[in-house]
């Protein structure tokens, strides 16, 4: 049994301590490669990247935190195992946390250590979550990709309440909030630069990177279904139609679903140093625009025209 060296050889805990970090969101972040990341998953995205060994069956569930990541997760998790459980009386997602059932590759679940040992152990076909940009993700070239999305309005919103929330000690401002996100320092962030790089393999790859946005599952989320099996590999059935598979899902996987659940409304884990992240955290109001109640429109016009102007030429816009 060979252990893989790391690629850094003063070790990832003084190389880290080499990169700039800055404070104001409920931890410190540090920048790696143009990213923004806590100093946790960076410890461990540094170490996978010689220690992971992508397979090409893996699923990638690839969000920035707070554009839907837990609901991506559930609707993911339902349609690959939709032949496994009845959605009714023994779906794992009726007592399992989404973040429970879909494993991140870059943090490790509560109780391990090292994240990408916890993943060798997984059988294949492995539906996987990251909130790396894809230029650190280690990934076959087989592998699929679903990246999801949000208006950067609103996930700014969602990502202030969250930040509030899991810190005891949090004065957090919307006013430094809104400035952080516009300088692009938010974790994983810019913001804009994560949604590119997934956007452009989307475009250039296809059949391995479906993008797809918050609003959109919002708007429809049947044929958002639908669009995941198809691009997953096990499109629905005609009986499936025909019985109604993808409402199934759809409704299992709801905001008022999971948000009645007990697994979504106690406990958490705990991050050390006055975080608690509550399971309940992960749903808050799950709306479209409810930027509006939180922002002024100039913000609102601000934000936007920097991410316009971020993504001109892509072909991207929100
Ligand atoms: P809001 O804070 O705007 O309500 P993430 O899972 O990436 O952390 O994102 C959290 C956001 O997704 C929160 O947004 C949360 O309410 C919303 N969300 C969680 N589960 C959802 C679901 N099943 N349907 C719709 N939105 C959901």
């Amino acid at each position: 049994h060979l252990i893989k060296t790391m690629s850094y050889p003063q070790g990832t805990g003084e190389f880290i301590s080499t990169l700039p970090e800055r404070k104001g969101w409920a931890e410190p972040l540090i920048q790696y490669k143009d990213f923004w990341f806590r100093r946790l998953p960076l410890e461990q995205i540094l170490l996978l990247q010689d220690a992971m060994e992508p397979r090409a069956d893996d699923i990638i569930l690839a969000t920035q935190p707070k554009c839907g990541t837990t609901w991506l997760k559930a609707l993911a998790f339902a349609v690959t195992n939709r032949s496994r459980y009845s959605f009714t009386d023994d779906h794992p997602l009726l007592t399992t946390h989404p973040h429970r059932a879909v494993p991140y590759i870059e943090i490790p679940s509560p109780g391990t250590d090292h994240a990408h040992r916890h993943l060798e152990a997984l059988p294949s076909p492995r539906l996987l979550a990251t909130h790396m940009p894809m230029s650190l993700l280690p990934l076959h070239a087989g592998s699929r990709v679903v990246y999801l999305c949000r208006d950067p309005k609103d996930t700014l919103v969602s990502k202030f309440y969250f930040e509030r929330r899991i810190s005891e000690t949090s004065d957090l401002s919307m006013d430094s909030a809104f400035s952080m996100f516009c300088d692009g320092f938010s974790s994983s962030g810019p913001f804009w630069d994560h949604c590119l790089e997934y956007w452009k393999e989307s475009l250039a790859r296809p059949n391995n990177v479906l993008f797809l946005r918050y609003e959109e599952i919002k708007s429809d989320p049947v044929q958002v279904v639908r669009k995941l099996a198809a691009f997953l590999g096990v499109p629905l059935t005609q009986e499936e139609e025909s019985s109604g598979a993808a409402q199934e899902v759809v409704s299992l996987c709801s905001f008022e679903k999971l948000t009645s659940l007990q697994i979504n409304q106690v406990g958490g884990v705990d991050r050390g140093n006055r975080l608690y992240v509550g399971n309940s955290m992960f749903y808050r109001k799950g709306e479209v625009g409810d930027w509006m109640n939180h922002m002024s429109h100039e913000m609102g016009e601000k934000l936007d025209r920097i991410v316009r102007e971020k993504l001109q030429g892509s072909g991207l816009v929100f």
